[in-house]
């Protein structure tokens, strides 16, 4: 069934000028970008779309850094969109991703990994209202 997920390249790979070759991966396994933007994120969405974790003690870092620099805010969709991206993405450390995913090929430290994106279908609908609220 097809879904939507919400993808978000973090400020280290836009930095990094490694825009193109990862939303590349997205394409070739044939999911479909339905909106694609770079922009900063604010205060206010990143603290909504990080809600959970609030509190714990990498929160604060974790706001600061989502803030700091331009992303990139994508929607994709296709069949099964949200376990598909998080298969290419890899595990959320890069220490642990595997090479071939993106967050082990392009990332290296937890605090900088790469990629956002969502974990379920309901945390797609609710992340997308947050970046792209028209
Ligand atoms: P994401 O939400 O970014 O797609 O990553 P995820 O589901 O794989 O990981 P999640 O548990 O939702 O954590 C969100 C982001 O918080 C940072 N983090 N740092 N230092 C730490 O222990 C720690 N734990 C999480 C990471 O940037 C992670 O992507
Ligand atoms: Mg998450």
């Amino acid at each position: 069934m097809s879904q939507r997920t919400y993808l978000m390249l973090k400020p280290d790979a836009v930095a990094n000028r490694h825009i193109g070759e990862i939303i590349a991966r997205f394409e070739r396994v044939g999911l479909v970008i339905e909106r694609l933007e770079l922009a900063q994120v604010t205060p206010e969405q990143a603290a909504a779309n990080y809600a959970e974790h609030e509190g714990k003690p990498f929160y604060e870092g974790l706001i600061a850094y989502i803030t700091s620099g331009p992303v990139v805010k994508m929607v994709v969709s296709g069949p099964d969109a949200v376990a598909i991206a998080r298969k290419l993405m890899g595990a959320t450390n890069p220490k642990e991703a595997a090479p071939g995913t993106i967050r082990g090929d392009f990332g290296l430290v937890m605090d900088a990994n790469v990629i956002h994106g969502s974990d379920s279908p309901e945390s797609a609908a609710r992340e997308i209202g947050i970046f792209f609220p028209t």
